[in-house]
């Protein structure tokens, strides 16, 4: 966001924007242009206080009209961690690029599978077994992020780059506790994918809660692009 320039007046759109954390941040640096939230459940945007987010409950697999979302409008279109677990994922990021004004910026974040190869025999099992659960139940792509140049290229968006940031799972850190509690939710089916035991992963979950633990967590890859004047 800082290589981009992102600046106050910028009209900004949110894919994905979940409890808004990166909402308020842009909101914050865009002010007093507006900032567009969209998600399908927006109970947690509801709690943000800025005063220049808008926010849209809507499906992005589907086409919005143009009271809603006006395309060509907005100088930002953003997500994270949203594309990679929609099946419809590419028609989804023609949308966005639909949504932006000449010369404006289109910057994604999503995850891929870095961390099942990270060394921690049980640790790797569990995250191998975590992707296929995300692949088998909602769709979710771990190659995606991995794609995201020529992705970008295919729109025909300019001045592309790639960033990748590498978070560390250790001492019951945020990345240790959001991983120990992913996979306290998908317990059931990452044992039904027959690559780990239960027993096995419950002990993984407890040395995921000791100060001891120290693994890679899932990398975030981010792309930009900027749409021809
Ligand atoms: C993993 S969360 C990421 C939230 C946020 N971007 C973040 O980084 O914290 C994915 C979000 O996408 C939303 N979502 C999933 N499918 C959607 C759809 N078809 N249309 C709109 N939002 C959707 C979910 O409700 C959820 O808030």
């Amino acid at each position: 966001m800082q290589s981009i320039g992102l600046k106050p007046g910028w009209r900004c759109i949110e894919a994905g924007a979940g409890p808004g954390h990166m909402t308020r941040w842009i909101a914050r640096k865009a002010a007093p242009a507006e900032v567009t939230a969209v998600d399908l459940d927006t109970a947690a945007l509801a709690r943000l206080t800025e005063p220049n987010i808008r926010t849209v409950c809507a499906d992005l697999t589907q086409s919005l009209t143009a009271d809603v979302v006006a395309p060509a409008s907005f100088d930002l279109a953003y997500s994270r961690f949203t594309l990679l677990h929609l099946r419809e994922r590419d028609e989804v990021l023609a949308r966005m690029y639909d949504w932006l004004t000449p010369g404006g910026w289109l910057v994604i974040s999503d995850s891929t599978d870095f961390a099942a190869n990270s060394g921690i025999t049980d640790y790797g099992t569990a995250m191998t077994a975590m992707w296929e659960t995300l692949e088998k139940t909602i769709g979710t792509s771990r190659q995606w992020a991995r794609r995201f140049p020529e992705q970008l290229a295919r729109l025909g968006l300019t001045d592309l780059n790639l960033h990748a940031y590498l978070p560390v799972a250790r001492n019951r850190n945020a990345t240790a506790e959001i991983i120990r509690r992913t996979m306290i939710e998908l317990r059931q089916k990452m044992v039904a994918t027959g690559r780990m035991p239960d027993e096995a992963l419950a002990r993984l979950l407890d040395h995921l809660s000791t100060p001891e633990f120290l693994a890679f967590g899932f990398p975030m890859i981010t792309t930009w692009g900027r749409k021809p004047s």
